[in-house]
């Protein structure tokens, strides 16, 4: 579907934003791990979270929906079931990897498949993980899905330092590891999203600036009823479109605000923007609040790369708002971009060049020359299939004088099922 964007001159209202994708995606895995019945309310609708739900399906959870809560009966960690076909993981990194823990742990044979963008996405951090812990894998070139998992040795623990700050990776390991007799411990240098530890309430503690983090079957599964909050991820297009915006006031309910997640607040903040958090509150293990967004003037940030794994997901929007701030901004130490359902930071400068803005790619990074004036009349925006990129290139849209048009927006709904009808909803043109 190619989308039309006519531009905006204002942004103003309410919205309420899609529950969290990582946070929906555990609960129903963890769901699963739960001896007993989890009621999950505000799972989400979008395409990720339903391709992870219906793998735990055919892993043995039995799910149904009362008024709009998920009733999810796990089967505890002792009796998984085989699946009788492959698990569809979809465009899902999520599903692929920390269902890969599980099936390791749990000792269950499976085929792990998914569309071409995650089949083009590396599988090699957990092939390596997985395999020291006694999993036999095998990869399309040793690293790709399709994934064939299966184990025929007993699980071994592993002290496994993160060799990159990955939160799916750090799940997929935690995960096999509650599977055994003895410790596993996974050794965080940079922090990445926590709520997987959260989630499950997993022993952690902070040695010399480094988190470690326990599982082992000693571990009891907490029971996951809670109501999940909306996505950080999904409310950053708005706090960038609202701070871009000459006359711009949205309120963005109910988000989530776990810190290892928001350092875009941050960055907006030292770039200017006008953001202010209400109602700060614990849902559930999770925190989440109610935010205000107004335009203002931006000025230039350059990140610093340690934050980088708390932001990852934010980056494309978050270019959009370099490319209206005073002077140059950088983004670099993310060279992670490159391994997400497109390689980010190509897709980030077609998208930055189809309006002829003023950066350089780099091979970690991109550094943009911002200008608050910063003008254009139209743009054709590839997506690249990326629901990310279509929807930084939405807001972008928004600024130019006449119409633009998006590739393949359709897949947004992969996070964000209801964007374009929130993106109609706040503007007028
Ligand atoms: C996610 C972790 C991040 C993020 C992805 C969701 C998760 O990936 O980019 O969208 O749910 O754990 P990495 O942990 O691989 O960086």
């Amino acid at each position: 579907m190619i989308k039309k964007i006519t531009s905006a001159s204002s942004l103003k209202g309410e919205l309420t934003l899609p529950p969290d994708k990582s946070i929906s995606q555990r609960a129903a895995i963890f769901s699963l791990l739960y001896d007993g019945v989890s009621e999950v309310k505000n799972y989400s609708q979008a395409q990720d979270p339903q391709s992870t739900l219906s793998c735990v399906q055919q892993l043995g959870a039995e799910v149904k929906e009362e008024n709009g809560t998920l009733i999810i009966k796990g089967t505890g960690r002792k009796n998984i079931k085989t699946p009788v076909k492959d698990l569809d993981c979809g465009n899902s990194g999520t599903a692929m990897r920390l269902l890969s823990g599980v099936l390791v742990g749990a000792n269950i044979s499976a085929k792990l498949v998914g569309d071409e963008s995650l089949c083009g996405r590396t599988m090699t951090r957990i092939i390596k993980p997985l395999e020291k812990m006694g999993a036999h894998i095998l990869a399309r070139n040793g690293a790709y899905a399709p994934l064939f998992i299966n184990r025929n040795e007993p699980l071994k623990p592993l002290q496994f330092e993160l060799p990159i700050p990955s939160a799916q990776l750090k799940s997929c390991v935690l995960l096999a590891g509650l599977f055994g007799e003895e410790l596993t411990q996974v050794i965080e240098i940079l922090p990445s999203r926590d709520h997987s530890e959260r989630l499950l309430n997993l022993d952690q503690k902070v040695v010399q600036d480094r988190k470690i983090i326990s599982a082992s079957l000693a571990d009891e599964i907490p029971n996951q009823s809670y109501t999940i909050p909306g996505d950080f991820s999904a409310a950053a297009f708005w706090l960038v479109a609202g701070a871009i915006q000459n006359d711009a006031e949205i309120k963005i309910g109910n988000v989530g605000l776990n810190p290892t997640r928001n350092a875009l607040l941050d960055i907006l903040d030292e770039m200017g923007a006008d953001i202010t958090i209400e109602n700060e509150r614990m849902e559930g293990a999770e925190p989440a609040g109610d935010i205000i967004v107004k335009g203002s003037d931006l000025k230039a940030i350059e990140i610093d790369p340690k934050m980088i794994p708390n932001c990852i997901d934010e980056l494309p929007i978050l270019s959009v708002a370099m490319l209206f701030a005073e002077g140059t901004s950088t983004i670099s130490g993310a060279e992670e971009l490159r391994h997400k359902e497109t390689d980010r930071i190509m897709a980030m400068a077609n998208m930055l060049n189809a309006v002829g803005a003023n950066f350089e790619e780099k091979e970690d990074g991109l550094i943009i020359h911002g200008d608050p004036d910063f003008s254009f009349s139209s743009a054709n925006f590839e997506s690249y299939h990326d629901h990310r990129i279509a929807m930084a290139a939405a807001v972008l849209s928004l600024k130019g004088s006449q119409e633009s048009f998006i590739k393949d927006a359709e897949s947004a709904a992969v996070s964000y099922p209801g964007f374009w009808n929130d993106l109609e909803d706040l503007s007028t043109s």
